[in-house]
């Protein structure tokens, strides 16, 4: 299981001193949430901002798109030196398309999928997805209270995945994760574990990895 840090509830006033800690504290991957506004409710950094963190630590970049039109930011994103990339599927028209778009410059690519939108999106993509981020809050915030019934989406995605052929596509579960969770999570069958509150809200960020694990 990959602990995935969101830098969302990072101090925005100290970001490189933030990444490192993750990253000293054990971190696999660093979540970054792109939000536009428009997508949803709220607006938080881009390409610019995760571009100058780049050379600040050796994480993979793992960027979470929240915008509308998300091909419009695949360009800086990759100058930017991030290793993945996901789109939600309510804002795009061309999946197939996107996917392939990212993965031609050596990107992976996600596709994600709001809590109420069936995991049908996916399906047919399967065979060419990379990995497939459950939202398991509404997004646009962090700290949000964990929806129980992503559980059976995340059950049921796996069993989809087996049945086309991908035992190896991660599934990264976004928002609400804690240490309340994790184990039914992993039970579920995600890989990738996004944690934003429940790691940058604690002071000791080691000690707070390490309970995600299990
Ligand atoms: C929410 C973002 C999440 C957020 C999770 O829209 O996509 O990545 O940072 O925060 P927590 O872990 O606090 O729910
Ligand atoms: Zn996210």
């Amino acid at each position: 299981m990959l602990i995935a840090p969101s830098l969302l509830s990072a101090d925005f006033s100290r970001l490189a001193e933030e990444v490192q800690d993750v990253e000293q504290g054990g971190a696999d991957l660093l979540h970054l949430d792109v939000m536009d506004g428009q997508f949803v409710p709220n607006l938080t950094f881009g390409a610019p901002v995760i571009k100058a963190l780049r050379p600040c630590t050796k994480l993979p970049f793992d960027a979470h798109l929240m915008t509308c039109r998300p091909e419009l930011y695949f360009d800086a994103l990759e100058a930017a030196g991030v290793q993945m990339i996901s789109f939600h599927a309510e804002a795009a028209v061309h999946h197939d398309r996107l996917i392939h778009d990212i993965q031609d410059r050596g990107i992976q690519a996600g596709l994600a999928l709001n809590p109420g939108t069936p995991l049908a999106m996916a399906e047919e993509l399967l065979p060419i997805l990379d990995f497939v981020l459950i939202m398991s809050v509404n997004p646009g915030f962090g700290g949000q209270k964990f929806i129980a019934y992503t559980l059976d989406k995340i059950r049921k995605l796996r069993r989809m995945a087996e049945e086309a052929g991908r035992p190896d596509l991660q599934i990264e579960v976004d928002g609400g994760v804690s240490s309340d969770n994790v184990h039914a999570l992993k039970e579920a069958g995600a890989d990738v574990l996004v944690a934003g509150s429940s790691v940058f809200g604690k002071s000791d960020r080691k000690a707070a990895i390490e309970a995600l694990r299990c």
